[in-house]
């Protein structure tokens, strides 16, 4: 057998993989990227959760039932009458799929341009021997590559309710939630979570009756408080129903769809009826068909890969990045470390600020942050400034017609440096960028109301929340 040699091998191709892959290329590194995602027809689909059943997807069903739920209930706000409006959902979804291919596409083009070698199929560590790791490759065919560097970006996987497996028929995961074919009458959700949110929100907008069955007694209980409540009238008003301090019991698939047994907050039982059940409740580190075992690469109890500050396992040479590791389960923070890794192993200074991390839920209202929230500021016990201000007294947001919402800013009492940005409303997930490189350049809220904001914009929304930190709003 040829055996084939790299300097760096990538284990994994989603946005942690693919990112490390091409950066390591681009540092002058003979690179492999090994990834087993398969699309409909067997064939490779590279980008991993993210751009096959996660990110992408999501995105485009969220765009496109917003663009329903405006035609159906906001266009005649703007002169706008609409007869005859109809729903294909095979075409949506269709859509979707199509979106989700060109990602595919275009990391596939990215590798030749950058002379990654691809390889389709699953990747196992095999040995070690004087340094080099052999990596074991079973898919369209089997081989055997070997390489100094190893990158695990292995990702996760949604976890199941114990004793109810993801069926994708009845009982969805994020994949089944993505690729129905109908909307049912009914849908409940488990875990009013990003998911939960996203997912509820898509196929509410599209008809369905939708219930969110939560375990936690408040409301996304990371996100600051004040954000949160505002985000959860804004969601009950459009009719999606958030049951908090619930204990879900047991969940029996019937003809008729599934039926869910939970104690209500007031510990009462109840039955919740529904045609499909997504369940929502976090993500598990994947790191099945490793074969950590082999090299000793150590897990911790989870299944997460044990990493320090900069990526490095507890072998040497072999890093581990994005959701099969610690921290937040978010593609930019995968692609973060994908970068710094291919940089440490060129000898650079890899670089990830994990306190400027953004956050973004992409429901209507968008919610979006960076830094600490007011609840965690009071904990640390830090003296800090607060300053916000409403959409509402925003014209652009007026302009829009969707004024729901604030942009909320928590700076240092005494230095001013900004601590945190909150912001529930229209494009949170553009307005929080100059939050991110202002906290990455520690501004204070002084400086972002020194710049000059394009009028009328949303940004000028974060102005004048800056503002409002020295109590000088000029619009409200
Ligand atoms: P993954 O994307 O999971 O990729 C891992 C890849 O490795 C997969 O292709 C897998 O098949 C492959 N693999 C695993 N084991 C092996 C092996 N042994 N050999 C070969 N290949 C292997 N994050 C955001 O930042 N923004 C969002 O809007 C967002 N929306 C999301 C929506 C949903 C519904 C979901 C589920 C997630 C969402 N996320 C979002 C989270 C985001 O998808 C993940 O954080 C991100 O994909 C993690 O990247 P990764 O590279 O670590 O792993
Ligand atoms: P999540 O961690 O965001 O939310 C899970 C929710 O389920 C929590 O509120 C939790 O309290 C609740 N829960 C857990 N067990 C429960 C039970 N038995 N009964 C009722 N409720 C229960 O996880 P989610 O939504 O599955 O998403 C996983 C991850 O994927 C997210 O944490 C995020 O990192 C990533 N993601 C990011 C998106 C984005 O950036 N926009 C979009 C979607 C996912």
């Amino acid at each position: 057998m040829n055996i084939k040699q790299f300097d760096v091998i990538v284990i994994g191709g989603g946005p942690g993989g693919y990112i490390a892959a091409i950066r390591a290329a681009q540092l002058g590194f003979q690179v492999a990227c090994i990834d087993e995602w398969k699309n409909s027809k067997g064939g490779s689909a590279l980008g991993g959760t993210c751009t096959n059943v996660g990110c992408i997807p999501s995105k485009a069903l969220l765009q496109s039932s917003e663009h329903y739920e405006h035609a159906a209930k906001h266009f005649s706000e703007h002169g706008i009458g609409i007869t005859g409006l109809s729903l294909d959902v095979a075409k949506m979804v269709g859509r979707k799929d199509n979106v989700v291919k060109q990602n595919n596409d275009g990391i596939v083009y990215l590798f030749k341009k950058n002379k990654v070698t691809f390889f389709h199929g699953r990747g196992s560590f095999a040995s070690v021997k004087d340094g080099i790791y052999t990596i074991n490759l079973k898919g369209d065919a089997e081989e055997i590559i070997i390489g100094k560097h190893i990158i695990v970006a292995t990702g996760s996987n949604a976890r199941a309710l114990p004793g109810t497996p993801f069926d994708e028929i009845n009982i969805l995961s994020n994949d089944g939630a993505l690729r129905m074919g109908a909307v049912p009458k009914k849908i409940g959700v488990i875990g009013s979570g990003v998911i939960g949110l996203e997912m509820g929100s898509v196929w509410r907008r599209l008809g369905a009756d939708v219930t969110i069955l939560e375990s936690l007694p408040t409301f996304l209980g990371a996100v600051d408080q004040q954000i949160a409540r505002e985000a959860n009238k804004a969601f009950t008003k459009q009719g999606l129903k958030i049951e908090l301090g619930v204990k879900v019991g047991e969940i029996n698939t019937n003809s008729s769809g599934v039926s869910v047994h939970y104690a209500d907050v007031k510990g009462e039982a109840q039955t919740l009826q529904v045609d499909k059940l997504i369940v929502s409740i976090g993500r598990s580190p994947n790191t099945v068909g490793l074969n950590a075992e082999a090299v000793g690469l150590s897990l911790d109890n989870r299944g997460t890969i044990v990493v320090d500050d900069e990526c490095k396992t507890n072998l040497v040479n072999v890093w581990a990045i994005g959701d099969v590791v610690r921290g937040p389960m978010l593609a930019h923070k995968a692609e973060e470390e994908g970068v710094a890794v291919a940089e440490r192993i060129a000898g650079q200074h890899g670089h990830v600020n994990f306190n400027t991390i953004p956050w973004v839920i992409y429901t209507s209202p968008e919610i979006a942050w960076v830094g600490q929230t007011e609840e965690q500021l009071k904990v640390e016990g830090r003296a800090y400034k607060s300053g916000s201000f409403p959409f509402m007294a925003n014209g652009r947001a007026r302009a829009l017609g969707d004024t729901t919402g604030m942009v909320k800013m928590l700076a240092d009492a005494t230095t001013d440096e900004i601590l945190g940005v909150h912001i529930v409303g229209p494009m949170a997930s553009e307005l929080i960028a100059e939050c991110v490189v202002a906290m990455e350049f520690r501004a204070s809220s002084e400086d972002i109301a020194r710049i000059c904001h394009a009028h009328p914009s949303l940004s000028e929304a974060t102005k004048e929340a800056a503002l409002a930190v020295d109590k000088r709003t000029l619009n409200f």
